[in-house]
């Protein structure tokens, strides 16, 4: 594992699309696993900056999430959709024909997630964008998700559904379930880039760097990928030794 610690949000956002710009950069036509979230928005960001500078292209570049709501459709702003819509896709020039998430609103939800898991099997990722949940969990897989897990449908725990209340007027409003890409494919992509800031995720980042490899912490598999960068700020540091 790579580890960056930098002084703060900005720095962490300027460090990790400089990860992903290289991959667009190195492949115009790179395939990049994408996260939503609050982490990676100073990221996304920076790339649309560069983008408008001209330094990097979306146009021959695909795209696949992590994660959608169940229930809610992408035109709905608190949809990982509209938030990938919104927070990067509208302000470059990818073609949106080549940007997948799962559909929150398919009729038959595990046929949505086969349809997905061939999506993702056909597809080598460049990379794969990650943030972290408090208790670890990396995309929507909680703990004890079986690290062989496909994509699949989640119930979220409450600690999740608090976590992610602050951005909905209300509580009751926050989906209870949730389509996500699994464990194992997660793994799949080439590099992964996991980004982690404030004090919150201190414990998560100690249990992911440091702790013993278990599906209790979903995101302690990463010690088995080869290719893993993490980027932090000093507070979700903190932890380490
Ligand atoms: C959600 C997403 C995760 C994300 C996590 C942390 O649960 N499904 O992909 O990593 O929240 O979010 P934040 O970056 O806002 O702390």
């Amino acid at each position: 594992m790579k580890i960056i610690i930098k002084d703060d949000y900005k720095q962490v956002s300027e460090a990790a699309a400089e990860v992903v710009a290289q991959k667009i950069k190195n492949n115009p036509h790179a395939v990049l696993g994408l996260a939503t979230g609050s982490t990676p928005i100073g990221a996304y960001g920076e790339l649309i900056n560069m983008c408008e500078r001209g330094e990097i292209s979306f146009k021959g570049v695909s795209t696949i999430n992590l994660d959608e709501y169940v229930g809610i459709d992408g035109e709905h702003n608190q949809s990982y959709r509209y938030f990938m819509n919104t927070n990067l896709f509208d302000h470059v020039d990818i073609d949106k024909n080549n940007t997948d998430l799962p559909n929150g609103v398919a009729k038959d939800l595990e046929e949505e997630c086969k349809r997905y898991s061939a999506v993702i099997e056909s597809k080598t990722r460049d990379i794969q964008v990650l943030g972290l949940g408090r208790n670890g969990h990396i995309g929507f897989n909680e703990p004890n998700t079986p690290f062989d897990s496909k994509t699949h449908i989640v119930n979220l725990t409450e600690d999740t559904i608090e976590a992610n209340s602050r951005l909905f007027d209300d509580i009751a409003d926050v989906p209870k379930r949730a389509i996500t890409m699994g464990i194992a494919e997660i793994m799949q992509a080439k590099s992964i880039l996991l980004i982690a800031t404030g004090k919150g995720k201190a414990k998560a980042v100690l249990d992911t760097i440091e702790g013993k490899v278990t599906e209790n912490v979903p995101s302690s598999v990463l010690q088995n990928h080869d290719d893993v960068t993490i980027i932090l700020d000093r507070e979700a540091a903190s932890e380490l030794h």
